[in-house]
């Protein structure tokens, strides 16, 4: 009775709140194809930024490696679940990002979570940005280790928290985001690793947004900074079009972690054909600049076309937010985009904080000019013919003061 309850309760109230998520179904492409709706739509809503998720290339190198190792790992990688494949590929990405250790995990989610549950313990400090990503902060809530979070990329604020534990006996590790997933801008990386170095504390980095994205042959952040955070975390869901993550680390870590994370030892390897299709995303990424030259072009001419508008954020990433401040705002904005066949997700709160419900635009390499041109006519239209765009605006200002 009391689980019966608590599931009702819990539904009704996300209902009333307009918060309710819907899973629904889309055939992938070039165009999204919505089981319910009838014309194709343009996708506005996914983090494929390269494109490769439906690259003919990286399918065939995909079904080449199912022919070399099956279907599934069998196994976790510290039973029988390694293959040349999973050793290919922890080589390369220590070689690509210039780390001497790459842990391989089947999410970025886990590969969080892996992180913190073994690296902390009670009585260390977790200093986390505001906006780090539901799988950093849940982890941090739910370990023993005392987690502070600092604001949004705020530097002085991190400072003061860190410095509060003077004692050097006390573990301290940072958390950030290379770019962040709702907001698009970068972490302030720099700062962060002098701050993290001048207090012996360690810094770690989760740059999901950042890899195949920045830097001249896709190194994310690392590449663009030059800085190499103690920890990196990269995702292979999102720029190489595949899934999965890993955590980059020195030696030393790499074996703890190989050891004791329980999201590696009590887990299967991932497929070896999917190693073997990361491999040659990484070959894809790192030789195929045109994708992010294409970015490039793309972001400016959206910039162009509406970067005047109040709800415009300026960004160097593929995530443009679009700031609507009311979850209803929101809404009625996606719903309007999506009578014009163009698919942007609202995201609302908990995912973003109170009255900073959102458009979350996301430009991938297979989008045209065209269709630029016509999301931003969508959006000119809208406020437009709503006369909202200034209401809107002073929303918004007010949720980020
Ligand atoms: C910053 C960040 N980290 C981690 C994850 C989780 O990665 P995955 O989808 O591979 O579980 C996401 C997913 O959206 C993310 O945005």
């Amino acid at each position: 009775m009391i689980f019966e309850q608590r599931v009702k309760q819990a539904l009704s109230r996300r209902q009333e709140q307009g918060l309710l998520r819907h899973t629904e179904i889309f055939r992938q492409g070039q165009l999204l194809t919505h089981s319910h709706l009838e014309q194709p739509l343009v996708n506005f809503s996914s983090n494929d930024y390269l494109g490769l998720a439906q690259d003919k290339e990286l399918i065939s190198v995909w079904q080449q490696g199912l022919s070399l190792y099956g279907c599934g790992s069998g196994a976790s990688p510290v039973v029988t679940g390694t293959t040349q494949a999973h050793a290919d590929l922890k080589a390369r990405l220590c070689e690509w990002l210039g780390y001497p250790s790459a842990i391989l995990l089947s999410s970025g989610f886990s590969a969080n979570q892996a992180l913190i549950f073994t690296l902390l313990k009670q009585g260390d400090l977790l200093l986390q940005d505001k906006l780090n990503h539901a799988s950093l902060i849940e982890a941090g809530l739910l370990s023993p280790t005392e987690m502070v979070r600092f604001k949004h990329n705020d530097l002085d604020d991190l400072h003061k928290k860190l410095t509060k534990v003077s004692t050097k006996q006390v573990a301290k590790l940072i958390i950030s985001e290379g770019v962040f997933s709702m907001d698009g801008d970068q972490a302030p990386v720099l700062q962060l690793m002098t701050l993290a170095q001048s207090q012996q504390a360690w810094l770690a980095l989760d740059d999901a947004h950042g890899l195949g994205v920045l830097g001249e042959f896709g190194g994310g952040t690392v590449e663009v900074t030059g800085i190499k955070p103690t920890l990196l975390v990269v995702t292979f869901g999102k720029a190489l079009g595949i899934s999965g993550a890993a955590i980059l680390c020195d030696q030393a870590t790499g074996e703890y972690l190989t050891q004791f994370a329980r999201h590696y030892v009590y887990s299967t390897a991932m497929p070896p054909a999917q190693a073997y299709a990361l491999n040659h995303s990484i070959n894809m990424v790192q030789q195929q600049k045109w994708r992010r030259e294409k970015l490039a072009e793309l972001s400016a001419y959206f910039q162009d076309k509406v970067g005047k508008m109040p709800h415009y954020r300026a960004t160097q990433t593929t995530i443009k937010p679009w700031i609507c401040g009311r979850s209803e705002d929101a809404l009625a904005l996606s719903d309007e985009l999506k009578q014009q066949d163009l698919w942007v997700g609202a995201i609302r709160p908990p995912t973003v904080t109170a009255n900073a419900a959102r458009l979350r635009i996301t430009l991938n390499a297979t989008h045209s000019k065209h269709d630029i041109e016509r999301l931003s006519q969508a959006l000119q239209r809208f406020y437009g013919e709503r006369g909202n765009s200034q209401l809107i605006a002073s929303q918004q200002e007010k949720a980020h003061g």
